[in-house]
């Protein structure tokens, strides 16, 4: 799938791009009808709500479950990027988040390439997010909500928040937020939030700003997200584990399109467990740096 130059234009005036229902019922059930076996794991992978078994954030499926590493090779996800980015690109992170009905928790504002040039040393924002929804996204079970435009700002102030939920991240304050919605246009379109059916996809900016409140409703709001970064742009330091943020920078060969409903082969290097290299970390930067510089 090749972006066209209104979507291109388009992308960069909101920083996000929205494809409702891009893949098929039938293409999503398998990956849907995987998670509850990968969330009832007892692994490092699975970050679990505060004060609740429900889990909030499954770390790197693709590397142990086979529709999503399938998916982590899908063309309709894979090539809109390269084409963005003009270049191949690795995987750096992979998450399939939960936000359980009654349970999920809320993400605070923040922008992801914040925590990625903190944490892991990117070097520049060149990395896209893509989320795929597995569940209905709707107005009530806690919707992604973006602040279009924000991604122009660049890299704002931000704040390593370590204690209002069970995953530390950076973010960003309400006084900055409250001036971003209101140069979007305030009530008129200065908060977005995309819903659709399961199988729809967003491609977003790695510094447009977003939120997701809690989900009071009955219904589960599983989406996958995947970041997917230039390979030239890979990360510097291993502050973070590598189920966390990925060491390896081969770029993504992709699969053919129907590759979410043949069971083509491929590689799942963490199917017995988790390897210890993947929880060692380090604050130091690795060589590389310096060629970078
Ligand atoms: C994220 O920002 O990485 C996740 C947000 C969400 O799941 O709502
Ligand atoms: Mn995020």
């Amino acid at each position: 799938m090749h972006l066209t130059p209104e979507q291109l234009e388009q992308f960069d005036r909101d920083g996000y791009l929205f494809f409702p229902g891009l893949f098929s019922t039938e293409e999503i059930r398998t990956l849907t009808e995987a998670v509850p076996a990968l969330y009832a794991r007892r692994e490092a992978y699975n970050v679990r709500e505060k004060g609740s078994d429900a889990v909030r954030t499954n770390f790197a499926a693709h590397m142990y479950s086979e529709p999503f590493a399938r998916l982590a090779r899908h063309p309709r996800m894979v090539q809109p990027v390269m084409d963005l980015f003009d270049e191949q690109v690795y995987m750096h992170q992979f998450k399939i988040n939960g936000k359980m009905a009654f349970e999920g928790d809320v993400w605070q504002w923040h922008q992801d390439y914040g925590t990625w040039l903190n944490d892991d040393m990117m070097p520049t924002e060149r990395a896209m997010n893509v989320a795929i929804f597995l569940d209905d996204v709707n107005e009530f079970n806690g919707p992604l909500m973006f602040i279009p435009g924000s991604h122009k700002k660049g890299v704002v102030d931000a704040r390593h928040d370590l204690s209002t939920t069970s995953y530390p991240l950076w973010t960003v304050d309400n006084h900055l937020i409250a001036q971003l919605v209101e140069r979007a246009g305030g009530k008129q379109g200065g908060i977005v939030s995309p819903k659709g059916p399961p199988g729809s996809m967003i491609l977003f900016h790695s510094c447009l700003v977003h939120a997701s409140t809690s989900n009071l409703s009955p219904w589960n709001r599983v989406s996958v997200y995947l970041s997917l970064c230039a390979v030239s742009n890979h990360i510097r330091r291993h502050k973070r584990p590598e189920y966390i943020a990925h060491r390896d920078f081969t770029p993504i060969a992709c699969l053919p399109d129907d590759c979410l409903r043949l069971p083509y082969p491929v590689d799942l290097p963490w199917r017995d467990g988790l390897p210890a290299s993947a929880l060692q970390t380090s604050s130091v930067p690795f060589a590389d740096m310096k060629q970078a510089a």
